[in-house]
């Protein structure tokens, strides 16, 4: 049975916790929580609690019960805990975004390239996703040509998430751009392909410095295409996680706001279906609530696929998405926060060729 220690035991340590309890009491994976740490010594207790795990009062004790590690601190703790957990070998699980620096996400990827790990971000599980870049992939509908893509969501240091740290950039790294559209700007290039350059405008209106609450972003691909996103933190309290995307190719318009089974609205000049995920076939032996159920799935689903590679691959194992997945996508926003502090210049995204 693999061992994991849960780093980090707030609001996603704990959506972890409860997704991986479920996961083991339906007997879906052979693996199990049996350490936890958090500077908030009652947040460790109470995830420990629920896995009669041992809550440790230090990183390096949780991680010496462990075979992987399950990084899920704000976004400065991740740079040191991925580096404990590489030093004893472990396994690791690592939350999005990496870091908040450009600089500290390329160490982060040169620690765990190579080695089994596996990054949160989750979307790319999503069927509605999936549904896209197959799209796309097949040539179905002709050549894609553009996407229109709105990610909004309540300023999150209130509500569910309730975090003060989502305010101060250097725990945070930005604003909604980098805190809530990495996983955007993963997706639009995992479906349309590498971002050569990009063309970007942000705007703090909530005055936390530093922290973006209004994000528009002219992507450029390598492929030709051009898109366009736009990322927003409101005050619309009944708000918490929306996105709407629009993908035209030549034949088709595809689009969607459901970010996990869809569906997906196909309209082609033969007429419009939809097109509604599946989950996976075991779901159903989950016993979360049905209030939890959306939640549960999207994290269950990423996390039973990494610990089944683990069991079945050893160091071998290579989760999906990786951390050079994640970076490809850390490059675009910096260079979209580069972009933004010259006005919105053109600004070429490293390692795609300047267009
Ligand atoms: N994949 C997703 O969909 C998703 C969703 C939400 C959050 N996240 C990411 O997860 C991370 C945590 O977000 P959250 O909403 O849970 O925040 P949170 O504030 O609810 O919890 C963060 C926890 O980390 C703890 N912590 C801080 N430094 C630590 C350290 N060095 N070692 C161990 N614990 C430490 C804090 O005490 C706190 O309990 C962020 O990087 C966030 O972007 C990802």
């Amino acid at each position: 049975m693999l061992r994991i220690a849960l780093i980090g035991c707030g609001h996603i340590g704990t959506v972890h916790s409860y997704a991986l309890a479920q996961l083991r009491g339906a007997g879906l994976i052979d693996a199990s929580v049996t350490a936890t740490f958090d500077p908030d010594l009652d947040r460790a207790a109470l995830v420990a609690e629920h896995h009669q795990a041992l809550a440790c009062d230090q990183l390096e004790a949780a991680l010496d019960e462990a075979d992987v590690a399950w990084i899920c601190t704000w976004t400065a703790g991740h740079v040191e805990a991925v580096a404990a957990a590489v030093e004893r070998d472990l396994a690791v699980f690592c939350e999005k975004p990496l870091a908040p620096t450009i600089e500290e996400c390329r160490t982060i990827a040169d620690q765990l390239r190579g080695r089994p790990h596996q990054v949160g971000l989750v979307l790319r599980h999503a069927p509605v996703f999936a549904c896209l870049a197959d799209a796309v992939g097949s040539g179905r509908y002709g050549r894609p040509m553009t996407m229109v893509f709105r990610d909004d969501q309540y300023f999150p240091i209130q509500g569910m998430y309730g975090s003060t740290w989502r305010a101060d950039v250097a725990k945070a790294g930005g604003g909604t751009l980098i805190e809530h559209s990495i996983h955007d700007v993963d997706l639009m290039q995992w479906i349309l392909g590498p971002v050569a350059g990009v063309r970007a405008r942000t705007s703090e209106m909530f005055g936390y410095p530093g922290i973006e609450d209004v994000a528009v972003v002219g992507l450029d691909f390598e492929s030709g295409v051009t898109a366009t996103l736009t990322s927003v933190w409101h005050q619309v309290m009944s708000r918490p996680s929306t996105r709407r995307v629009e993908l035209f190719c030549e034949d088709a318009l595809l689009w969607t706001e459901d970010d996990y089974l869809g569906p997906v609205h196909l309209e082609t000049s033969s007429g419009v279906e939809e097109i509604t995920g599946l989950p996976p076939e075991w779901i159903d032996r989950l016993t979360a609530p049905e209030v939890f159920a959306k939640s549960v799935a999207q994290y269950a689903e990423p996390s039973k696929a990494f610990l089944d590679a683990l069991t079945r691959d050893g160091t071998a194992a290579e989760g999906f998405p990786s951390v050079d997945n994640a970076l490809a996508a850390h490059e675009v926003v910096d260079a979209a926060y580069r972009s933004a502090t010259a006005g919105g210049a053109p600004v070429p995204v490293p390692g795609s060729p300047a267009r």
